[in-house]
């Protein structure tokens, strides 16, 4: 006998939860086991139930996720317990002497800290009633906050329901991904929207919008690092809770650790000091707390911040310098940005002599002059930029954006929305010397010895006059150049043969088509695994792919619209190069769900080398060790990596081993 249909409330409920724990693995432990296009089918399949079903939708339900109707204004709310801030300790010194104090206080107790990153984003309270988040509150001015609840439903790692059903309150911090911020900033530039200057003013500007459609377009992440039951610790240690939390399905920052004493709390930040540019989000210091809370009620607090905890800030990575100059420069697609050449100066250890000013625009809102002293920050690998003006000078000149191209003279136009200016001619000398310098990269067609220089005398002397020219290049043509023996001629004709068998997916980022980076290439590459497909598919089914939507299939179909971008096409595959590839689901391969982390030398291959077979192979490689961990692969003079990995009980494997389960066989 046939079986009777499960009632739709409950194919609805196992639904949610089946998509409530791909969430949790993908947003929270960053380990999805199922493609994306598995998961999106799952909350379609909801969608529609819900809107065949609408008594059963409820407001903790996943698709509630997308953000509902833009409010009006923002209701204000009191916290349970006031938000407060902390004391900072800028130096070893007031470290000690925080240390110090909290010794006088407890007497002869030991005493435990838990030391946590400080997440340079803004804090929020969130509650739960009755296993569903019901409210959450930005930190205000510590007594209220504003409700930004519709809001926060869209940040996928701040789970929508719980376990636990009696009320309570996590406290934690709102961050946007370094990746995510730069993301949205190239996009904003794209758009002609004004930057944001750093992380945390755009997680802010993502979070405190009326409109929660574009928070939820923004990839925010929340960590949570308190656990409150009416306003207070409810656990006996705040590890226990930041556990509990886990355990709940939020997101805890996995770097945590508990230290013993204060030397091991300083060994903490200094190792984080070195750390914190590999880190996937910003920090500016160090969060020490006392692990104890009734060690915690023992110390109490001042009229303003608490006196068991501590934020040891970080040095800012800034500095001030004068602004020497301010010169154009034409990029790959042809827009001209304004850049202040400075008088040099270390910024964190590093000489900064150059620094982006975006476009016209950001140069008034900063009221910035030639001459004119001003503060610049560098932040993560990204380009250092000026934050403000601390010094008019006197004589300072003003700065005009040209009117026509520096470089070829032509004309010059701001497209439609635009604040960037753009040079019209494709073939710019400016444009096509960092086009066949981006073709050339080393995580693009990885030619070695085709650098800035040599690009430029290929230019200048019209040997190239687009990539495709590159596979023409004689060793004599080579030869002929400025600095250029016969040894290094050679060289560079062997890296260019060798560059015709890179995969489809790096081919397709050299082609510098806009939007196109090396992700969404790899993603056109293993979802259409042909690059003539991609050349004639029409919008709509170039959308097809994952994370491709409206405007990038529109620059795709632009491309490949233009004759002369098709002529080249014919010239590259008349050289040879890889113009198929196999077709794959993405995130699935013997290595989806695990996540390796990469140190030392290997006898073989190079890191980039190894990063890039995992990730094809579905697995994901960090750059450092945790709990979440799977598998190091440790070569000759791994470090402190492999230290941390046996002290976690991590698996560690070598090269050989890697390339066994990655089912490839030595040469
Ligand atoms: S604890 C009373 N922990 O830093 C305790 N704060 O200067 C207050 N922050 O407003 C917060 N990461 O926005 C704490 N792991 C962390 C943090 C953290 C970042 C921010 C938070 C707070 C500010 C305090």
């Amino acid at each position: 006998m046939a079986k009777a249909a499960p009632p739709i409330a409950q194919i609805i409920t196992d639904l949610r939860s089946q998509i409530e724990h791909n969430e949790h693995l993908y947003y929270v432990l960053d380990a999805p086991t199922i493609p994306d296009a598995h998961y999106d089918a799952l909350l379609r399949k909801l969608r529609e139930l819900e809107e065949a079903h609408p008594e059963f939708r409820t407001p903790d339900s996943p698709t509630q996720r997308v953000g509902g109707k833009p409010r009006e204004g923002f209701v204000k709310l009191p916290h349970s317990a006031p938000m407060l801030s902390l004391d900072n300790a800028l130096n070893e010194a007031e470290l000690r002497d925080f240390d110090r104090r909290v010794r006088e206080l407890l007497g002869e107790e030991p005493y435990r800290y838990v030391a946590e990153l400080k997440l340079d984003g803004l804090s929020m309270a969130v509650h739960y009633a009755q296993g569903s988040m019901s409210r959450a509150i930005t930190r205000g001015d510590g007594s209220v906050g504003e409700d930004v609840t519709e809001n926060a439903r869209t940040i996928r790692s701040l789970p929508l329901r719980v376990k636990e059903k009696e009320s309570f309150e996590t406290r934690g911090e709102t961050i946007i991904g370094r990746h995510a911020f730069e993301r949205l900033n190239e996009q904003r530039e794209q758009d002609g929207l004004p930057l944001y200057a750093n992380p945390r003013n755009s997680a802010a500007g993502s979070l405190r919008v009326l409109d929660p459609t574009i928070t939820a377009a923004r990839q925010l992440e929340y960590m949570a690092y308190f656990y409150f039951v009416n306003g207070e610790p409810a656990m006996e240690s705040h590890w226990a809770s930041l556990e509990h939390l886990t355990a709940l399905g939020f997101k805890v920052n996995p770097l945590r650790r508990l230290c013993k004493d204060v030397d091991e709390l300083l060994a903490y930040c200094q190792e984080f000091d070195q750390r914190r540019d590999n880190l996937p989000f910003e920090i500016d210091g160090v969060v020490a707390k006392i692990d104890s809370i009734s060690q915690q009620r023992k110390l109490g607090y001042t009229s303003k911040a608490p006196r068991w905890a501590i934020a040891y800030k970080y040095a800012a990575r800034q500095a001030e310098t004068i602004v020497e100059d301010i010169r154009v420069q034409v990029g790959r697609t042809g827009a001209l940005t304004p850049v202040a050449h400075l008088r040099e100066v270390p910024v964190g250890g590093v000489k900064v002599s150059r620094a982006t000013l975006h476009n016209e625009e950001e140069i008034q809102r900063l009221g910035l002059k030639i001459g004119d002293t001003v503060r610049v920050e560098r932040s993560g690998d990204v380009i250092p930029k000026v934050v403000s003006v601390v010094k008019t000078a006197e004589d300072g000149r003003s700065f005009l954006m040209p009117t026509e191209c520096p470089i070829c003279g032509s004309d010059i136009r701001k497209l439609d929305g635009e604040v960037i200016l753009r040079c019209l001619n494709i073939s710019c000398p400016a444009r096509l010397k960092q086009s066949v310098e981006h073709y050339a990269a080393r995580n693009v067609m990885d030619i070695d010895g085709m650098g800035e220089a040599l690009v430029e005398q290929l230019v200048d002397q019209g040997l190239v006059k687009n990539i495709a020219d590159l596979y023409d290049l004689k060793q004599e043509q080579l030869e002929a150049l400025e600095r250029m023996g016969r040894k290094s001629a050679e060289k560079i004709i062997q890296n260019l043969d060798a560059s015709r068998q890179r995969p489809l997916s790096r081919l397709i980022s050299g082609l510098g088509i806009s939007f196109v980076g090396e992700r969404t290439a790899q993603i056109l590459a293993d979802t259409f695994g042909d690059l003539d497909k991609i050349a004639t598919l029409p919008e709509e089914q170039l959308q097809a792919a994952e994370e491709v939507g409206p405007k990038v299939a529109a620059a795709i179909r632009l491309y490949f619209n233009d004759e002369h971008n098709r002529a080249l096409i014919e010239r590259l595959r008349k050289a040879g190069l890889k113009f198929t590839q196999e077709i794959r689901t993405r995130a699935v391969g013997p290595m989806a769900g695990l996540t390796f982390v990469l140190t030392g030398t290997f006898p073989t291959l190079k890191r980039e080398e190894a990063k890039a077979l995992i990730e094809e192979a579905g697995g994901k490689v960090a750059g450092s060790v945790s709990k979440k961990t799977s598998v190091v692969v440790a070569g000759e003079e791994a470090g402190s990596k492999l230290d941390k990995a046996k002290e976690l009980g991590v698996e560690v494997i070598d090269e050989a081993e890697l390339l066994r389960r990655l089912e490839i066989n030595p040469a």
